[in-house]
């Protein structure tokens, strides 16, 4: 065939060229027609990359590629398997007159079973390291929430904070009239026992701002009526308690009042004040 090609001019070749086109692409149908679901195609299409090779050309033939003398005539077939190259089902046949190309199909390697297994290790590894930062980002919130929770939320002068109200000498005498501290929300008074107390200014009852009644020489609610002595005591009404206290510290002379520490008032049965209806 190839020396009868070589024989023909030009033109008669061109058109054997063309002639031999047309039958591999009809055999290259018919291959693939025949081929069953899912077989790669490469077995059918192999036939034909062989058949071009064969016929084609006249040169020595090569594995991966063979190419002979040159002619005008350029003409290339693809056969691929599902219309992709893949699998190793494609073959390619590129006829340039008296040379033809022939291009192996690429193979693809599996992986070895080292490689999978260091994969593997490494989708493990890649989850413990999540769980880890999981884990710790967790905890460090936890150390964040709890830190914030228990650092004061007062500053000192600020309701809820700690009062510094001066000298121990400057207290009020325990026959004195209480002295308001509004910031604080506390009177500050000192008993006959010379115990200084931070009184907080709201009825045990139900939150009104109870008075002072200088006639009486003692705290009135307006609210109810709930009275209590100078120094905080239950003495009658609807008030269930004596009056709430604020925590007194006394260092290097200097009294302070720490308005985030209140001390509940104790029942109002208890208080020595109280006065029992007739
Ligand atoms: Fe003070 Fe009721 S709120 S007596």
């Amino acid at each position: 065939m190839a020396d009868k090609l070589a024989d023909l001019s030009p033109e008669e070749r061109a058109q054997r060229v063309a002639e031999m086109k047309a039958k591999m692409q009809s055999a290259a149908k018919k291959a693939k027609t025949e081929t069953p679901e899912g077989e790669p195609a490469a077995v059918a299409a192999a036939p034909a990359a062989a058949s071009v090779k064969a016929s084609a050309a006249p040169a020595p033939v090569a594995a991966e590629k063979d190419v002979v003398v040159a002619a005008p005539v350029r003409e290339e077939v693809k056969t691929a398997t599902n219309g992709h190259a893949g699998n190793g089902a494609a073959a390619s046949a590129e006829v340039a007159g008296a040379a033809t190309v022939v291009y192996s199909a690429p193979v693809i390697e599996e992986e070895s079973p080292e490689e999978k297994a260091r994969k593997e290790m490494n989708r493990r590894e890649f989850l413990t390291y999540a769980w880890g930062a999981a884990l710790g980002l967790l905890l460090l919130e936890g150390g964040v929430a709890t830190f914030f929770f228990m650092y004061p939320r007062f500053r000192a002068g600020e309701f809820g904070g700690v009062f510094f109200v001066g000298p121990e000498s400057s207290l009020p005498a325990s026959d004195a009239v209480p002295v308001p501290y509004t910031d604080g929300k506390f009177w500050l008074v000192t008993t006959e026992a010379q115990e200084p107390r931070a009184l907080y200014m709201v009825c045990t009852h139900l939150g009104c701002l109870y008075k002072w009644a200088p006639s009486n020489f003692r705290f009135e609610c307006p609210c109810h009526g709930s009275k209590f002595s100078h120094d905080g005591y239950y003495i009658e009404g609807p008030a269930p308690r004596s009056l709430d206290m604020f925590e007194i510290t006394i260092e290097n002379g200097e009294v302070a009042v720490n308005t985030g520490r209140r001390i509940v008032g104790e029942p109002a049965a208890d208080s020595p004040a109280r006065v029992v209806p007739a």
